[in-house]
């Protein structure tokens, strides 16, 4: 039977990409070239340092690790002040509807994201209630597609893999959770998401009763 749900934050639950991609464009536009909405989709689920370094091939910079970070710090501040000023509007359609469902039935639920700062973006929004474990870039070693993140997190909630399920707007994502041994349901398109076992262009009227179905299908 199926005990969890765990979910990616950026772009399942919360828009955030939109913030990433200001404070990304801006850094370029200091460093003298443009960074275009189509580059960004190249950062969806791709970790801090990972992301900066695609942006510095994108203007064909070699910059020392040390510039690098000093980048990457000056990016995040920006982002940090972004986020501040997010709340539950911001929260994705069918996200919240989904998330009390879930609880009310008892269903584990767990944040399984590559952010360092998911914390303070369930805070501003008001979703931190609904986690029984938060696992985030802060408590992982190893980025999608390895399974660490979702791993971690179905052991927090004391469910095996095949017990749980991964929601997911990366194609990393949806590889880390076959990887992990779990069913996976893709929100976003079909041609990106194929290796998921569901592909929703939205968690809006997603049911506990259409997540039950997932178990008539083999865990990967
Ligand atoms: C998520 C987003 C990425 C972002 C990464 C790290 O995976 O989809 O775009 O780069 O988190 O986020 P952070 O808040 O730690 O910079
Ligand atoms: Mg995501």
């Amino acid at each position: 039977p199926i005990k969890a749900c765990l979910f990616d934050l950026d772009g399942v639950l919360v828009d955030t990409a939109k913030y990433h991609y200001i404070a990304w464009r801006q850094l370029a536009q200091e460093l003298g070239f443009t960074f275009t909405e189509e580059d960004n989709e190249r950062l969806k689920g791709v970790s801090r340092m990972a992301s900066l370094d695609i942006l510095l091939s994108i203007g064909g910079l070699e910059l020392t690790e040390e510039e690098k970070l000093r980048l990457a710090e000056s990016k995040n501040e920006r982002y940090v002040e972004y986020i501040s000023g997010m709340d539950a509007s911001e929260i994705l359609p069918g996200a919240l509807e989904l998330l009390q469902a879930l609880r009310s039935q008892g269903i584990k639920v767990a944040l399984g994201s590559a952010s360092k700062n998911a914390m303070s973006i369930l805070d501003h929004t008001g979703l931190t209630p609904y986690f029984d474990a938060i696992v985030d870039g802060n408590k992982t070693v190893s980025a999608k597609p390895d399974p660490e993140v979702f791993l971690l997190g179905a052991k927090e909630v004391g469910v095996l893999p095949e017990e749980a399920v991964v929601f997911e707007d990366a194609e990393a994502g949806i590889e880390a959770a076959r990887r992990a041994g779990m069913r996976s349901v893709g929100i976003g398109s079909a041609d990106q998401l194929g290796q998921a076992d569901l592909v929703l262009s939205s968690l809006s009227g997603f049911s506990v009763k259409q997540l039950k179905e997932l178990e008539h299908l083999p865990a990967p």
